[in-house]
């Protein structure tokens, strides 16, 4: 209920405030225009199709497609979430209290338009209404992405995982060092993400501080965690520098690396994964050196992580080039496969993917096509059964020869 309650506060706002009434007083609402081909109120009028995606403490978020058919995401204050109700509740005013909650949206666009990373969510636009006095209504138009579920990454292949958590790494790297100066995300959660096309990118900044703690002394500036507390020096300047950037990597530690990191992680990679654990667990590394750590994991892992050049499992199978099996399907599975139903996984080369064939008993063949993943290894499918070859330039079946197959 309260959901549908805000997004008909959401419609009727697109519909009675938007076009040329709803631009009024922008420009001296902000800072600098926005770039050409910009989305403005106009385009809120002909959105259709609109959908609830999600919404946190203070925001709501739709899906709706604009005239030309693209979706995009419409972000606004979320009158029925615990932000507004609660504050309502302790002071009893409505008004203000939507205000309240407006300007937090309206620092996030702002924040938005000067802050550009692919790790940050595109502002394609924002509509700012300020002609249904007493309110004022902010409504931010996003790129569209899906929600990051952790319990489904955790059973995505390590790849994947990887991806994820070096996303993030640039993401920081790029805040320690914005134009704006050394930014933390105070509320630094998986929820504050979004996932477009596979790429991490965060959406809520509404919380973002650029400021570090004023500080007399080095006890003025303890990092303090639920699980632990650290110490950063105080300036001369009497500033706690670095903070921010000690604040962002120990809550990547805690909220992504611990869980998306070492699990079934390539044996070759562990040594350097465990000591990236360590030391960002203990803020040990900074953000340049958490990024040299893990540039070093994936130049590893590109290399094929010194898999022996020895063809010792690859004169077992029988290589039929120009062929894939008309259905892979067929029951074989493997964990965590990139296809749900079947046993796919990612390899260096053909003699890493007979290694694993002849170490599962139950793995007869392996068809290797031109798919390869983010890293440029090659999506190998594994099954038992016997199946019609079918003609595929693209595509080797490999078969594992018959005195190899145990019975
Ligand atoms: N661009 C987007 N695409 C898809 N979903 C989004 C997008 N932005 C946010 N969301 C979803 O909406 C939720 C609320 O947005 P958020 O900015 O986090 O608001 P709040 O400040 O209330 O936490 C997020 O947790 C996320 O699941
Ligand atoms: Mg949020």
């Amino acid at each position: 209920m309260e959901r549908h309650g805000d997004m008909m506060i959401l419609l009727t706002s697109l519909l009675v405030g938007s076009g040329e009434d709803g631009a009024r007083g922008e420009d001296q609402l902000l800072p600098r225009a926005m770039g050409q081909g910009a989305l403005g109120c106009k385009d809120l009028t002909y959105i259709s199709g609109l959908q609830y995606v999600g919404s946190g403490f203070t925001k709501l978020v739709l899906r709706g497609n604009l005239l030309n058919g693209k979706e995009i995401a419409l972000k606004s204050v979320h009158n029925g979430g615990n932000d507004v109700t609660r504050c309502v509740r302790r002071y009893g005013d409505l008004t203000g209290c939507g205000t309240l909650a407006t300007y937090k949206l309206h620092k996030e666009v702002t924040l938005l338009r000067t802050l550009r990373h692919p790790g940050i969510i595109t502002l394609h636009g924002h509509c700012y209404e300020n002609s249904i006095a007493p309110d004022f209504r902010v409504t931010a138009m996003l790129e569209l992405g899906s929600p990051l579920e952790m319990i489904q990454l955790l059973q995505t292949p390590w790849e994947k995982r990887f991806k994820i958590c070096l996303e993030l790494v640039n993401l920081l790297h790029y805040l320690a060092n914005s134009p704006m100066g050394s930014i933390a995300l105070l509320d630094f959660q998986p929820r504050q993400f979004v996932l477009v096309d596979e790429n991490l990118k965060v959406t809520d900044i509404d919380d973002a501080t650029m400021e570090e703690l004023e500080c007399k002394t080095d006890k003025d500036c303890a990092l303090e965690f639920p699980s632990r507390t650290f110490a950063v020096k105080c300036s001369k300047a009497g500033r706690c520098t670095g903070i921010n950037e000690k604040r962002n990597l120990f809550n990547a530690y805690r909220f992504f690396f611990t869980y998306l990191l070492p699990h079934a992680a390539p044996p070759a990679l562990q040594p350097l994964l465990l000591d990236i654990m360590n030391a960002t667990g203990d803020l040990r590394y900074g953000i340049n050196e958490t990024l040299e750590a893990f540039q070093n994991v994936l130049n590893l892992y590109k290399s094929g992580m010194n898999h022996r050049r020895r063809l010792l499992y690859l004169k077992d199978y029988m290589l039929i080039e120009g062929y894939r099996l008309n259905e892979t399907n067929d029951g074989y599975r493997c964990w965590p496969s990139y296809n749900h139903r079947g046993c796919v996984l990612s390899v260096h080369n053909s003699e890493e993917a007979a290694e694993f064939c002849s170490k599962n008993t139950n793995c007869h063949h392996f068809i290797i096509g031109h798919q390869r993943t983010w890293t440029g290894r090659l999506l190998a499918t594994f099954t038992s059964s016997t199946h019609k070859l079918i003609p595929d330039v693209n595509s080797r079946v490999y078969m594992k020869k018959p005195s190899n197959v145990k019975k």
